[in-house]
This record gives structure tokens, C-alpha cells and sequence, in this order.
């Protein structure tokens, strides 16, 4: 393959949305962020040079790499972060991948402006395994808050309170003619009647799950996290944050002048509030120059209709329809023999606070998230790091447990003592191990949709229910088939899923919600992928220009 080399220069850049012009963290001046382009088995190399106040990390989201884990991005986990003045090469190999992925700083709060496309094409010659487009066209949802990141992560951790909802979601950046003085910032998509184009949908937006929609239209959902899926036809897709979707939209026939919009709102399901405001852009229909339609003729803006904001069995259905291709050309290599069988709960509860936090609950507690009821605790140090050089002690400790502390009805009322332990804890996993994982929502604090994404594998959606899972019962039931197979999966609301996945890639991968909130409140955890013993079975030692903490 080639190698396509990008420099991100990380610098402040005054944007006005909403009325307000506000400093902003973006690359090379950009907001959303340039689109990294790549085929199928070329190798792409990034500088991220850091001119800001912050640290930063960047972290390409969904990228399997392969013994490239030092690449990664996530702070604390596989780097320490760039500092102020400072510059880190992100060396990366795209192997056995293509479809619609992104990058986004992994650090703080700073994806919410730290985001961008990353497209990869298909190997030179190979077609797609569905109709060619005639055009692509990334769409990537986000949030735009009016407060400054600093003061939200401040509000989520020292009070364990939700901080302020978002002030807007955005299409590529801009919120759209629903929002105060936002007419003109409007993402605008010309099309011409009876044509194919491929959408490739992208939820950067920090805390929201989004139903996405156009009037008038329905999708042909090709491709899910980069990897081909069966076709079908839907007119809302669900996106979490962290997901990305392909679909194709053929254009109608006899549509000159006419105009529908395009809409993004939330589906919420958790006991906090949530920005429940709809962004949209608009879908506009060219004038074909052969056309014997008149000029001029203005067809009213039709507007499509979104499942309620707490639809769950839409979800539900929704995410079940999800397919591997499962053909010869894109098999399913689903995990047949299970080596080592996990559950985790995910979810919230309280946890006790230090003298010097300002906290808001009762009895100096505050909301905390947790994994099997720990909730994880950043290191100083990067995980990686410390596996690498076998400097783990005082950095974490390889005892995360493999099942919730106590066994209860997690979605029942919620147990007597509701308060989560924390640590920085790790599963160390031997090269090669097959795992099947099953999560389960807890309702502790009310049942909530949990996007869990997990970093360096894709995995095989091999089953979802709602309820508690049942171990005699429902592995029966698995899909080992044609699962999904993707890198961040809703754990159903008051529900579980689980997967399966081969850890063939050595490193520390961080495994998390994906609502960036409950990411600081700890529910996130970490696995380490131990070398195997030939050559091609360990990871490199790390670059020279790796950041230091
Ligand atoms: Cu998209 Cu760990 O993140």
C-alpha cells in the first residue's frame, strides 16, 4: 500500500455559532477536523503538533492497529499526552479494514471539537459489494456547547451532578435553521433526482445517541464501524457515539426544486436531562438541465419523523437487523471456542468522596459509573507503557474481576448499598485468547443504553435481550452466523448484549462507555493483550518521540 502522511497542527480558532464566537481547540484551524483518506492496507502517518495550553492525544477510532498499539491515542492508556510545545508521529497500518471510521482527541473533553472523518477506500480495483455511488458524503453529527469544556468536565467530577446539556447537535459542525441565528450555518447536500449516493454517518456528539433521518427518503444500510453488513432498508438510523454507519440514499425520481430535510435528535434513555432540540440540514434537489419542469417552482420543506426520544424497542429492532455480510469474499470469523467467559454490569451508582472534591450528594457521595461495580481510576503513567517496561507497580493491578462483586436483579430496584469501589484494574488476557463478554445494564440509578466501545479488536455481536441475562438460557439463542461485527455496541437500557472477540492484538486497549460523562465517572476498564511467541505475535518497542508523562 502507500502512505499517506497528514500534519495536524493543534491550534485555537475562533468559531461563532449560536450567536457566540468562542475560542476552540481544532486542527490546523479547522472545525469539523480535515478528513483522513487511506485504502485498504496503506499505512498512514499523522505529526500532531501541539501549540495549544492543553495535552492532547489523538486517538483513530475503530482503526484495529495491529502491533501498533503505541499509535493508539487514548491518554493514559497506550501514551502520556502532548504536551504544550510538543509533537508526537501516529504510525498506523490500515489491515483488512475499509468503510467510514473517525478521529477524535482522547483526552478531557476535547473531542468535542477535536473530531474528523476518516475514510477508507477499498483496495485499487476491488468494487464496493453494493451498487457504486456516484458521490460520498461524510455526515458527522456533534454537539456545540456555549461553556468551555474545563467547566463542564469540573461540574461532572467534583459534583457528580450531569453537567449543562449541550446547546445544539450539529450536521458537519453546523446546528442548523432550528437554532437561534443559525439559518446560515446549514449543512447543505445538492443532489441530483434518481441517483445513488453513499451517507457516511458519523456520531462524534459527546453525550447523545441519535436517531438520524431524512424526509421523504429511506436509506440502504451498507456498512456499520467499517465493516460490510447485509442490506436493508430503514428511514431512521440509530447511531451511538462512537458508531459510524453506511448508507446509501437513492435520490427520487421527479423532484426538481424541491427540498427535505435532514434530522438528527437524541434517543435518551437515562434519568438525566438531555438536550432534546433537533438539528437538521437540508437536502436539495438540483434542476436538471434537460428538465421540462419550470423554474423556480419552490416545493415546501418536508420534514421527516424521528422516533420518540425514548424509543428502545426501535433501538432494539434497529440494532438486531445489523448483519455481517457472512460471504466467502467477507466471512464472519466468529470465536466458535470460547476460552475465557466474562460478565460485566455496567452502569451508575455513588461513590464516597476525598475531603477536598466538592461534592453535591448526600454524606459527601457524588454519581460515579462503574464495571462490575470498580470504577476505573486514570494512572499517571500509560498502561502500555508500564506493560511494556514491566514497571506495573503503583500503576494497576491485574485483578479486574471477571463478575459483579454481589449478584442481584440488576434491572430491579437497586440493591441496598449502591456504593462503587474504584482502582486502576486490569484483565491480562494471553495472545490468541477467545473471549465471550456479556454486559449487562444495571438500573442502580435507572436503566440507561450504554455505548461501549472497545479499542484495537472489532467484536461479533452474538446476542442482546432486555432483562438479566440468563446463562442457562440465552447463549442457546447466540448468532454465531452473521453477527454484527463492530467496535462500540449499545448495551440495551435496562438489557445486556454480549460478544465475542479474539484478542490477537498485544497491547493495553482501553474498553469504555462512549457518552464521554459516564467515561469520566468511570465506567471504562482495560485489557492487556500479552505478546505470543513468534515474531509476528509481539508488539514493537514504542517510538522515540512517544510523549513522557
Ligand atoms: Cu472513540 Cu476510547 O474512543
Amino acid at each position: 500500500g502507500a502512505t499517506r502522511h497528514y500534519k495536524f497542527d493543534i491550534k485555537m480558532q475562533n468559531v461563532t455559532r449560536l450567536c457566540q464566537t468562542k475560542s476552540i481547540v481544532t486542527v490546523n484551524g479547522q472545525f469539523p477536523g480535515p478528513q483522513i483518506t487511506a485504502r485498504e492496507g496503506d499505512r498512514v502517518v499523522v505529526k500532531v503538533v501541539n501549540h495549544v495550553q492543553y495535552n492532547i492525544s489523538i486517538h483513530w477510532h475503530g482503526v484495529r492497529q495491529l502491533r501498533s498499539g503505541w499509535a493508539d491515542g487514548p491518554a493514559y492508556v497506550t501514551q502520556c499526552p502532548i504536551q504544550t510545545g510538543q509533537s508526537y508521529v501516529y504510525n498506523f497500518t490500515i489491515v483488512g479494514q475499509r468503510g467510514t471510521l473517525f478521529w477524535h482527541a482522547h483526552i478531557s473533553w476535547l473531542r468535542v471539537t477535536l473530531y474528523g472523518p476518516i475514510v477508507i477506500l477499498p483496495k485499487k480495483g476491488v468494487p464496493y459489494p453494493f451498487p457504486q455511488p456516484y458521490k460520498e458524503v461524510p455526515i458527522i453529527l456533534g454537539e456545540w456547547w456555549k461553556t468551555d469544556t474545563e467547566t463542564l468536565i469540573t461540574q461532572a467530577l467534583q459534583t457528580g451532578l450531569a453537567p449543562n446539556v449541550s446547546d445544539a447537535f450539529t450536521v458537519n459542525g453546523l446546528p442548523g435553521p432550528f437554532y437561534n441565528c443559525s439559518a446560515k450555518d446549514t449543512f447543505k447536500l445538492k443532489v441530483k433526482p434518481g441517483t445513488t449516493y453513499l451517507l457516511r454517518l458519523i456520531n462524534a456528539a459527546l453525550n447523545d445517541e441519535l436517531f438520524f433521518s431524512i424526509a421523504g427518503h429511506h436509506f440502504t444500510v451498507v456498512e456499520a464501524d467499517a465493516v460490510y453488513t447485509k442490506p436493508f432498508q430503514t428511514n431512521t438510523v440509530l447511531i451511538t457515539p462512537g458508531q459510524t454507519t453506511n448508507v446509501l440514499l437513492r435520490t427520487r425520481h421527479h423532484f426538481p426544486n424541491a427540498s427535505f430535510l435532514i434530522a438528527a435528535r437524541p434517543y435518551a434513555t437515562g434519568p438525566a436531562a438531555f438536550d432534546n432540540t433537533t438539528t437538521s440540514g437540508i437536502l436539495e434537489y438540483h434542476q436538471p438541465s434537460s428538465s421540462t419542469h419550470k423554474k423556480g417552482v419552490k416545493f415546501p420543506l418536508l420534514k421527516p419523523s424521528l422516533p420518540i426520544f425514548n424509543d428502545t424497542s426501535f433501538a432494539a429492532n434497529f440494532s438486531r437487523k445489523i448483519r455481517s455480510l457472512a460471504s466467502p469474499k467477507f466471512p464472519a470469523n466468529v470465536p466458535k471456542k470460547i476460552d475465557r467467559k466474562f460478565f460485566f454490569t455496567v452502569g451508575l451508582g455513588i461513590m464516597s468522596c476525598s475531603k477536598n472534591q466538592n461534592c453535591q450528594g448526600p454524606n459527601n457521595t457524588r454519581v460515579a459509573a462503574a464495571v462490575n461495580n470498580v470504577s476505573f481510576v486514570q494512572p499517571n503513567i500509560a498502561l502500555l507503557q508500564a506493560h511494556f517496561f514491566n514497571k506495573t507497580k503503583g500503576v494497576y493491578t491485574t485483578d479486574f474481576p471477571a463478575n459483579p462483586p454481589i449478584k442481584f436483579n440488576y434491572t430491579g430496584p437497586p440493591p441496598s448499598n449502591i456504593m462503587v469501589s474504584s482502582g486502576t484494574k486490569v484483565v491480562v488476557l494471553p495472545f490468541n485468547t477467545s473471549v465471550e463478554l456479556v454486559m449487562q445494564d444495571t438500573s442502580i440509578l435507572g436503566a440507561e443504553s450504554h455505548p461501549l466501545h472497545l479499542h484495537g479488536f472489532n467484536f461479533f455481536v452474538v446476542g442482546q435481550g432486555f432483562g438479566n441475562f440468563d446463562p442457562k438460557n440465552d447463549p442457546g439463542k447466540f448468532n454465531l452466523v452473521d453477527p454484527a461485527e463492530r467496535n462500540t455496541v449499545g448495551v440495551p437500557a435496562g438489557g445486556w448484549v454480549a460478544i465475542r472477540f479474539l484478542a490477537d492484538n498485544p497491547g493495553a486497549w482501553f474498553m469504555h462507555c462512549h457518552l464521554e460523562v459516564h467515561t469520566s465517572w468511570g465506567l471504562k476498564m482495560a485489557w492487556i493483550v500479552q505478546d505470543g511467541k513468534g515474531r509476528k505475535q509481539k508488539l514493537p518497542p514504542p517510538p522515540k518521540d512517544l510523549p513522557k508523562c
